[in-house]
């Protein structure tokens, strides 16, 4: 037996004892048949008489919890019915007040055949025999602790990559790697949000964002998004942080304006906030050529640029990156040391070699061909079928489109009806934190994940889910 008794503190020793042991025996820790030590070996291992121990075992033995065996020893001989709860004496553990709100997270929905979800990339067309070439010849490379900014090798093909592909300024020095997006968002959160500042996010928006930053404490406050991006004027002139995807906002879809990029730029100088700008699908273009980013526009050291290869590669990956103004750096990488180091180095390496070798360019080509169709099988259908219904946002990007509901339509019983008949999508309004001050029904529609072949049937689903509403 190697039973914890513990005699700080004050109080009579014998019944100290005597209750440490009979609470053992009655949670289970303690078994009926076990040996107990004999009083002289546990009176030396407490420094306290052996009477004292031999005291307690009587009182023990006299209420039937433990019975003398001859020439044996003493045993355990209470078996309870139900082994009673431990009770801490504290009551029992609770997170802290915070995460209250935060655990009304949806389970994940089962998979449909017909998956409209936003945000899911096809991973049918994930370059798979080149990946597990690039990461079995990686697996061997790093054996010890790395750099906590990442690999490298990683850091200068992402600087180099996102300058040629989105203008971001970065040396590799820049760079941070991240488990994806999210990790990206989290260091941030912690380098820059004390408990109770205030965070302002696009309403509508994206949940996991602004659901990081209240589990760092912060108060989330959403600001309108119109047809140019986030309205700044909107802005609470108290907001230490502002999160923006003004690429591609979502889930509306629309690139924020150049006249709204300088106004929030020069906002967040005046205020001395900070930007987060989440470029998180903006490869995928279909028509007009992307806006300069606004890490490439700021000039005063505000924005935090965050990529990431969910949308590119797969989610699984969990790669991710972040270019940060430089006053920054040695408290985001602190921050990502003491989180979890650093980051897988065999996928590092593997993906540094699928950028350096034009893979992942070649791969971009490829997929936004792909996408390029199931967007426009889409736009043709909100032309045609389903344009009785809906008005699609206008957005010649990334992987979801939106599309406004007539008024008067019951979205939330066709996303059921669409639910029966194996088509997953959602709701506009799922996207909002608190209900709009105007209603906004609407779809999102993801295109990242049915096969293309799939999307005429499931947009005949859709029409037919409303017509019969
Ligand atoms: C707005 C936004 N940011 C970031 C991401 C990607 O996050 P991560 O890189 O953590 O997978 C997504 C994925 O859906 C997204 O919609």
């Amino acid at each position: 037996m190697d039973l914890h008794i513990s005699l700080d503190g004050r109080g009579d020793r014998t019944d100290r004892i005597y209750r440490q042991l009979r609470d053992a025996i009655l949670d289970g820790r303690l078994r009926a048949g076990e040996r107990v030590p004999p009083s002289r070996e546990l009176a030396r291992r407490l420094s306290v008489a052996r009477n004292t121990v031999a005291a307690a075992y009587d009182r023990l033995v006299g209420d039937g919890f433990l019975e003398g065996r001859a020439g044996a020893g003493t045993f355990v001989a209470f078996r309870p019915a139900r082994p009673a709860q431990r009770r801490a004496p504290g009551g029992a553990l609770r997170p802290a007040r915070r995460w209250a709100q935060l655990l009304d997270e949806p389970p994940p929905a089962e998979p449909a055949r017909f998956d409209l979800r936003a945000g899911h990339p096809d991973p049918a067309l994930f370059p798979l025999a080149t990946w597990r070439r690039l990461l079995g010849r990686s697996l061997a490379a790093r054996a010890d602790y790395g750099d906590p900014a990442g690999a490298p090798e990683l850091r200068a093909a992402i600087a180099r990559h996102a300058g040629l592909s989105r203008s971001v300024r970065a040396a590799p020095d820049d760079v941070l790697v991240t488990h994806g997006a999210q990790q990206a968002l989290d260091l941030v959160a912690r380098v820059l949000v004390e408990p109770g500042a205030v965070v302002a996010v696009e309403e509508p928006g994206y949940r996991p964002a602004r659901r990081l930053f209240a589990a760092h404490g912060a108060r989330v406050v959403g600001v309108p998004v119109d047809a140019e991006g986030i309205v700044v004027g909107a802005l609470p002139r108290t907001a230490r942080l502002v999160y923006v995807t003004p690429s591609h906002q979502y889930p509306l879809g629309i690139a924020m304006s150049l006249h709204r990029r300088s106004a929030l730029l020069a906002w967040a100088e005046e205020t001395g906030a900070a930007v987060v700008e989440d470029d998180y699908d903006s490869e995928f273009r279909f028509s007009d050529r992307p806006l300069e980013p606004l890490q490439s526009l700021d000039r005063a050291g505000r924005v935090i640029y965050v990529g990431s290869f969910s949308k590119t590669l797969l989610p699984a990956l969990r790669l991710g990156f972040l270019v940060a103004p430089a006053t920054l750096r040695p408290a985001l990488r602190a921050a990502k040391r003491l989180t979890d180091w650093h980051g897988d180095p065999a996928a590092q390496l593997a993906l540094a070699a699928l950028l350096d070798e034009g893979r992942l360019a070649r791969h971009l080509r490829a997929v936004t061909r792909v996408y390029a169709a199931r967007h426009e099988l889409l736009t043709a259908a909100a032309r045609g079928p389903l344009a009785g219904w809906f008005t699609p946002v206008p957005s010649s990007a990334g992987l979801h489109l939106t599309f406004r509901a007539v008024p008067g339509l019951p979205v939330d019983a066709i996303v059921a009806r669409l639910r029966a008949a194996e088509v997953a999508v959602e709701p506009l309004a799922s996207f909002y934190a608190e209900p709009p001050p105007r209603p906004d029904p609407g779809l999102v529609v993801g295109y990242g994940s049915i096969p293309t072949a799939n999307l005429p049937e499931a947009i005949l689903r859709i029409e037919a889910a409303c017509r019969n509403a």
